[in-house]
């Protein structure tokens, strides 16, 4: 191919954030009420997902003693939510290593958002994203650093608000539907359509 090569220098982000989904994790609390954090680090596979999360944080805590949770995905026009969600914590006292984050009781309440009861776990969804996901812990294994886990949960049930699928079917279209990416702390939502595999069912 002719296409011209870019130069490269050493570059020196402040994260390894490329660009992927952020999301809502929501977890229960030990007083049965939820904790709600945004979170971006995840792969997935089959019904396996596996979110990066850190130790200090209130939801892995939460996760290691209740293993459910739900995972909703929120587009571009609930940013201002997850926004607000920034630098708090549910847990207290805020502990060590998180000294830049105040604690929230009531994360749903500060981000503007609704709790909608879940179908199979106890932990609520948010009622305003689009995608939302049931899961249950199988495995939390700590990170080389101490500093996070790898959670990985298996996704029970995936609930889409109708006007995000291929007509007719359960499959989310993406051409109907963009997720907010985080990127460098920066957020955007997708762009054009650019190509897509020759298998996809919704193309
Ligand atoms: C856009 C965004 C992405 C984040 N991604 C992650 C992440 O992938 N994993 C993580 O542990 N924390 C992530 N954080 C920070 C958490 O929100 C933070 O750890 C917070 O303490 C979680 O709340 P909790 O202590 O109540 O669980 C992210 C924060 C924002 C705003």
């Amino acid at each position: 191919m002719d296409r011209p090569l870019p130069s490269h220098v050493v570059a020196q982000p402040e994260s390894l954030y490329v660009g992927g989904s952020a999301y809502l994790i929501a977890t229960q609390n030990a007083d049965g009420t939820a904790n709600l954090s945004p979170a971006s680090s995840y792969w997935a596979l089959g019904s396996t997902i596996v979110l990066g999360l850190e130790v200090a944080g209130k939801t892995v805590q939460n996760l290691l003693e209740r293993p459910e949770l739900t995972i909703n995905f929120p587009s571009g026009d609930l940013v201002d939510a997850v926004l607000r969600l920034d630098g708090t914590t549910g847990r207290y006292p805020v502990p060590e290593g998180k000294e830049r984050y105040r604690y929230e009781a009531d994360k749903f309440a500060l981000a503007g958002l609704q709790p909608q009861a879940s179908e199979l776990v106890p932990v609520p969804r948010v009622a305003e994203c689009r995608l939302q996901f049931e899961a249950r812990t199988v495995r939390a294994t700590p990170g080389h650093t101490g500093e996070w886990f790898m959670v990985e949960a298996e996704v029970l049930r995936v609930h889409a608000d109708p006007r995000i699928l291929k007509p007719g079917t359960g499959l989310p279209d993406p051409r109907r539907w963009s997720p907010l990416v985080y990127e460098f702390r920066h957020f955007f939502t997708t762009g054009e359509e650019r190509g897509h595999l020759p298998k996809s069912q919704t193309a």
